[in-house]
């Protein structure tokens, strides 16, 4: 049995020079045990014809929108459904533009808006395209949603220059599928909930009380679980970050709100990781229209806002809760204390006195602290792999 028995993979082929070694990636695909469709865009068949892959895949190969069709009924859809990977190899910058910009004008860009399956991409042109920033911001564009793009290689290329653009060797690309398609997905099935950023608290129309948290930690562990398989509900305080990929991502403002979406799939949740930075207190009257400036001191009266990782633990089930403790001194002892007083599995403490780490930053360093007594140490990491550290303790506690 080779490792990608029982898959299905639509290959799509664009029109690029390197198109000659897509066949090798069809046929290895396919000794690999993959059942391999291939779609070539018009340009693609100007490099190889439609003949050899049919040979080397066993399969109709489809070009044409509207070509008579005799396997499938809406053939666009059909492909669609039935893949379980969809690789474009080589692509193309005009078709990693495409895709970007959600344009479906023939087989391939239709098939690739129409599919949920996961996309691999491995770009492959001239150098000087593959530097141009559109093609750049197209690229990352396509990775914030959750894309797989393969690296290409460096070395001499067709049109006579040196420099970043080949495509891989095709043992390389469906080596990268096959990991890919093997990968660990310690999260599959489960159901996470991850707060991050601040909550804002409305003073009056334009004003609010709000804190520093940016979301970089909330975001990142969603991103991680949603990697890892995981069906994830991001509720978010305001912040720049952009939704991240495969995540369902519901945006709020206030401690309440965030109360809210989060209460109303708690019961079905497996873990709950409350990293956002949830306001303690809220204005107890929001003035209906903006607060003139009148004597040399304002006070304001403030009341407390619930505690919603307090309630959870008060009504917690089968769920794994994971809290954060954002201190300035006491980390230690202050981060237990929230740890039993909240019914926690465990707590991420750091201190955020310190300039590399907490809030803003790319960074963190924490300490856990365990509900039977465990505690450990981390040093200074980036967020993205301190979602990993995180995701790895919920997954042996969820296991
Ligand atoms: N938290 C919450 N609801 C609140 C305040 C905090 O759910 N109203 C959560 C945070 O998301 C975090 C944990 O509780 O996971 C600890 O938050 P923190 O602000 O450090 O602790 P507090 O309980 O607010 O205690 P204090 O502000 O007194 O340090």
């Amino acid at each position: 049995m080779g490792a990608l028995t029982g898959k299905k993979i639509v290959l799509g082929v664009t029109g690029g020079i390197a198109a000659y070694k897509a066949v090798e990636i069809a046929s290895r695909l396919r000794k690999a045990g993959a059942e391999v469709h291939v779609i070539m865009t018009r340009e693609a068949t100007e490099f190889v014809t439609e003949l050899t892959f049919r040979e080397i895949t066993g399969q109709p190969v489809s070009v044409d929108m509207w070509a008579k069709v005799t396997n499938f009924n809406v053939e666009h859809i059909a492909l669609a459904t039935l893949a379980d990977l969809v690789l474009i190899a080589p692509a193309t910058a005009n078709i990693i533009a495409k895709i970007a910009a959600g344009i479906a004008d023939d087989m391939l860009t239709t098939t690739v808006l129409a599919t949920k399956a996961p996309v691999m991409l491995a770009p492959a042109m001239n150098t000087n395209m593959y530097e141009n920033p559109v093609t750049q911001g197209n690229m990352a564009e396509l990775r914030r949603r959750g894309m797989q793009l393969i690296e290409p290689a460096s070395g001499h290329l067709a049109c006579g220059i040196e420099g970043k653009g080949r495509l891989p060797e095709p043992v390389q690309i469906v080596q990268e599928v096959m990991d890919f398609m093997t990968r660990e997905q310690p999260l599959q099935g489960r159901r996470i909930i991850v707060t991050a950023g601040g909550t804002i608290e409305p003073l009056d129309p334009v004003r609010y009380l709000g804190n520093r948290s940016t979301g970089k930690m909330g975001y990142a562990i969603a991103a991680e679980a949603a990697r890892q398989g995981a069906e994830v509900l991001l509720v978010s305080g305001p912040s720049n970050l952009p939704n991240p990929a495969g995540v369902r991502t519901v945006r709020i403002q206030t401690a309440r709100e965030m109360q809210a979406a989060v209460e109303a799939e708690y019961g079905e949740a497996d873990a709950v990781i409350m990293s956002a930075a949830v306001a303690d207190y809220r204005p107890k009257n929001v003035a209906a229209d903006k607060i003139k400036k009148s004597d040399d001191e304002l006070v304001l009266h403030l009341e407390r806002n619930p505690d919603i990782l307090f309630g959870l633990g008060q009504q917690k089930q089968q769920q794994v809760l994971v809290g954060f403790a954002a201190e300035t001194c006491n980390v230690e002892e202050y981060a237990k204390k929230k740890l039993t007083k909240k019914n926690l599995d465990f707590i991420v403490a750091n201190d955020v006195s310190s300039k590399d780490a907490g809030f803003a930053v790319d960074n963190n360093r924490v300490q856990l602290y365990f509900r039977d007594g465990r505690a450990e140490k981390y040093p200074l990491m980036a967020k993205a792999e301190l979602a990993k550290v995180i995701l790895e303790k919920v997954a042996g506690i969820l296991s």
